[in-house]
């Protein structure tokens, strides 16, 4: 039964992730906040895990919970969107500032030297839920701007994860979920949260299609950093 650690689980994609991966019979190990959040994911079936990205603890308590285990896939998938912003007028305060980088950032950074070794045994693959915000190349409107500068970071992050652990057999990719109608994404948003999850899915199970260091959309598509 291959394994599954889906990193921020307890709603929208996340909770997605774990779903679909405990239909198809997985074991998955499921990262919560709240104690109803940790009793959803326990009804899923899943194993659960405390984790606040922001609590340096916590994050290694994943290395020590998890310590023996051999897991396939890892979704780093925590992340705020922060101030609704319409251009680059209005630049963050120090507090969302400081929340939406922690977060969406130096959480990845912390979290990628505890959860990598997990999956050399097996190979396994490492997806960072970023977003074509987060894409320079790409860039052509300015609303979000420190959502889409975080996610530019998390695109580094996935970036130097490919550099350091491809050679050791994990695979390491960047994913664009779509706009996905999640509490982040909205009622209007262009794609189902199952749709998104079974296209993200569908790429994390071929690495011959979507090889480490690649950037790809839910649809399969290669995105441009
Ligand atoms: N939806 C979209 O259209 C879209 C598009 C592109 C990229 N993404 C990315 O996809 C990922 C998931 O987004 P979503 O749409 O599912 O958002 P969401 O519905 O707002 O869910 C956010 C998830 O992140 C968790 N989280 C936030 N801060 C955390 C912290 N400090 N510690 C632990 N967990 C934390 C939340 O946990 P709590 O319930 O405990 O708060 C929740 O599980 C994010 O990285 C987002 O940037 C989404």
């Amino acid at each position: 039964m291959p394994t599954a650690l889906i990193l921020g689980a307890s709603r929208g994609l996340g909770l997605e992730f774990t779903r679909q991966y405990r239909e198809q019979d997985w074991k998955v190990f499921a990262t919560h906040r709240s104690e109803d959040d940790r009793i959803r994911l326990r009804d899923l079936g899943a194993q659960t895990l405390r984790l606040d990205v922001l609590d340096i603890n916590d994050v290694a308590g994943i290395s020590w919970q998890l310590d023996g285990e051999k897991i396939d896939v890892v979704v780093c998938n925590a992340g705020v969107y922060g101030p609704r912003t319409s251009s680059i007028a209005n630049p963050p305060g120090d507090t969302d500032f400081d929340l939406v980088m922690r977060t969406n950032v130096l959480a990845a950074m912390r979290l990628l030297p505890v959860v990598a070794p997990l999956l050399l045994a097996s190979r396994g693959t490492l997806a960072f839920i970023s977003s074509r915000m987060g894409s320079i190349a790409e860039a052509g409107a300015s609303f979000g701007m420190l959502y889409r500068i975080s996610k530019a970071a998390v695109n580094m992050v996935a970036k130097l994860a490919h550099v350091e652990y491809a050679d050791q057999g994990v695979r390491v990719l960047a994913l664009h979920p779509g706009w996905a109608r999640t509490d982040m994404g909205g009622p209007n948003a262009e794609v189902e949260a199952s749709d998104s999850i079974a296209g993200m899915r569908r790429v994390i199970a071929d690495p011959r299609a979507y090889p480490s260091g690649g950037f790809f959309d839910y649809r399969g598509q290669s995105l441009a950093w």
